[in-house]
């Protein structure tokens, strides 16, 4: 004759019986259930012993936190990846206003030596060069051939097209709607409503280094638009 004795029910199981999950213990608890029935049905003594088993080791549990976390993995993920760039876009091309001193680029990506340039820029130039945040800027030289200490960023304050340098001119003149900008950036002509923003023109080892402005705009005697 066998003999088992029924152990009760931890809070744990009786949880996981209210929440409709299944767990070993209910089974054991439902199993003994129907073996003490069918014992005394054949006149038989019948005692089950089911032991106890911490909620942290039900199995059910683990999973639904392995799930749990694929989940939050499968949502956030993407969610961060597109927010970022989303967020990047509102920041406004061309600001300049932020962050230190960064080499001057020439077309071909190596920094700009002072000496070499005004070899072969001579008064009046403006040539491009990649600017703060890799912002198209001008190099502007001086009648007396020395190197202006602004740069004038080319990006148009009206819609954003790169504004060409005409030397007949003496203008900056955008082609995609007819802006115009004085030979220092200054706006002459819209619809664009802004003038050119601008960048200080360093000299540090020999080589131009473009950092934030922030001062007076010396063109218009206003706040720099831009910082
Ligand atoms: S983008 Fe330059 S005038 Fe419109």
């Amino acid at each position: 004759m066998a003999a088992f004795t029924l152990s009760p029910a931890t809070s744990s199981q009786l949880r996981s019986g209210t929440n409709g999950l299944f767990s070993p213990a209910q089974g054991l608890i439902a199993k003994s259930a129907k073996s003490q029935s069918a014992g005394r049905e054949r006149g038989m003594k019948v005692t089950c012993q089911a032991a106890s088993i911490p909620a942290d080791r039900v199995p059910d549990m683990e999973k639904r936190k392995l799930m749990n976390l694929l989940l939050l993995g499968a949502i956030g993920l993407p969610s961060t990846g597109m927010l970022l760039p989303y967020t990047y876009f509102f920041v406004p091309p061309g600001s300049g206003g932020s962050g230190g001193g960064t080499a001057a680029k020439d077309a071909l990506g190596n920094d700009i030596v002072v000496a070499e340039w005004l070899k072969t820029h001579g008064p009046g130039d403006r040539t491009l060069s990649q600017g703060l945040k890799g912002d198209p800027t001008y190099l502007v030289v001086e009648n007396d051939r020395t190197l202006a200490t602004y740069g004038i960023n080319a990006v148009c304050t009206h819609l954003g097209c790169v504004v060409p340098w005409n030397k007949a001119e003496n203008k900056f003149m955008c082609p995609c709607h007819g802006s115009q900008y004085n030979n220092q950036g200054k706006v002459v002509r819209g619809p664009a409503p802004l003038s050119l923003a601008l960048a200080h023109a360093d000299v540090d080892d020999g080589k131009v280094i473009f950092v934030p402005w922030t001062e007076t705009d010396f063109r218009t005697g206003e706040a720099p638009w831009w910082s």
